[in-house]
């Protein structure tokens, strides 16, 4: 036989098998639900990924790793917390790897390319942290659902437990990106709300650590206090600059609970003393769920859960949720999102529903450093929603 007839004998049996349903694109030739995950594993907010990751896990497992009776398997993508490349990474995952739900992400700027991807293809994309507002305002989306917060809804009550301690003037901080220019906003509406003056907003390129000229021009204009969202490992080195600007104990510190979130060690906690923040989680909540939750992820990773794990864990306790309601049939979109739509969330950091425009609506928690705890010291707000304002869903 000839190579070429040899070709043309096997074009024609493929074709055959082709008209006769036999020949199946790869990824359907397994009956598993494909999931990605898309988190940065590197960088600044690599802690935080990881622990998206873990939580994430953890709830599939407690499930026997089922989703409606089907087996899963995981695809991963590093996103670096690199804008740039968030389309491109995006559609590594679902261009490439066909997978049915994106997990993902951590940084707002990274969103912003998923939640393209989300809008053209319409793959079930959910937010395990993130918290642009666009994903659940003026953009959302029937396939976009958020299990975090949105950037304004932990700074929003912050501004209030500053004027209870008699904080008039702040000076505002934060890395000068969607997540930290929101987070901003927030604060400014809670606290010029309370009757706050914010006399200064200061800001720096995301991830840039370079605080030593924002510190001292802080400590010459002499605010009540100051208030700040930073996050992962850029967090950690503010407040450690802080202290060695000699600012600590002098201008007392608030923010968003990011700030403090995951941070607290030997290392860190001396420094971290009395710094005030708000959040929707606080590893130390004294619950029963989040005791059985915190004992659990212990076991299992050997360390301490924080809000990020938490986030994670409840985007696969919304994706169980849902598709256990249409049992496994992710492509039966109308179902799967009206399930989503109505799950009441069972999460350590407290029960939580979903908003018309899929965002939690969540209690706000004000915590306190001591030791090297986020102690609790109240609901800074109740079941506390975001406007979704532009919203057309629902
Ligand atoms: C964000 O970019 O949306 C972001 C990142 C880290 C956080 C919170 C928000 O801790």
């Amino acid at each position: 036989m000839t190579t070429r007839r040899l070709v043309l004998t096997r074009s024609a049996a493929l074709l055959g098998a082709a008209s006769s349903g036999l020949l199946i694109p790869a990824h359907a030739q397994s009956n598993k639900i494909r999931i990605g995950l898309m988190l940065p594993y590197t960088g600044t907010f690599a802690q935080l990924g990881q622990a998206c990751d873990n939580g994430f896990r953890m709830a599939l497992e407690e499930k026997g790793n089922k989703l409606g009776g089907r087996e899963v398997e995981f695809f991963k993508v590093d996103d670096e917390s690199e804008p740039s490349k968030g389309v491109e990474n995006a559609n590594k995952l679902v261009q490439r790897d066909k997978v049915d739900v994106l997990i993902g992400t951590v940084h707002s700027g990274v969103q912003m390319g998923i939640h393209k991807v989300a809008r053209e293809t319409g793959v079930l994309n959910i937010i395990p942290n993130a918290g642009m507002h666009a994903a659940t305002r003026a953009l959302c989306a029937p396939n976009v659902f958020r299990t975090s917060f949105t950037n304004s809804q932990p700074t929003l009550a912050l501004g209030k437990a500053m004027m209870a301690k008699g904080h008039k003037k702040a000076v505002w901080i934060t890395w000068k990106y969607a997540a930290g220019d929101e987070a901003g906003e927030g604060f400014k509406e809670g606290y010029l709300a309370a009757g706050g003056t914010i006399v200064k907003e200061l800001g720096l390129p995301f991830p840039n650590v370079e605080f030593q000229a924002l510190l001292t021009e802080i400590a010459s204009i002499k605010p009540d206090a100051v208030a700040c969202f930073f996050s992962g490992g850029g967090a950690s080195k503010f407040i450690r600059d802080y202290a060695a600007a000699g600012l600590k104990g002098k201008i007392p510190l608030y923010g968003s609970g990011f700030l403090t979130e995951g941070l607290l060690d030997d290392d860190l906690a001396p420094s971290a003393q009395g710094i005030m923040t708000t959040l929707h989680y606080s590893t130390s909540l004294a619950t029963k769920r989040n005791d059985a939750f915190r004992l659990e992820y212990a076991k299992k990773f050997k360390m301490q859960p924080d809000v990020y794990a938490v986030q994670g864990y409840d985007a696969g306790q919304l994706l169980l949720q849902g598709a256990s309601a249409v049992n496994g049939d992710l492509s039966n979109k109308k179902a799967l999102y009206a399930a989503m739509e109505a799950a009441v969330i069972d999460s350590p950091r407290g029960k939580w529903t979903m908003s018309k425009a899929h965002n939690p609506v969540q209690d706000m928690y004000l915590r306190e450093v001591k030791g090297k705890e986020n102690v609790v010291l109240g609901v800074a707000a109740k079941a506390l929603s975001d406007s979704g304002v532009g919203c057309k869903l629902g």
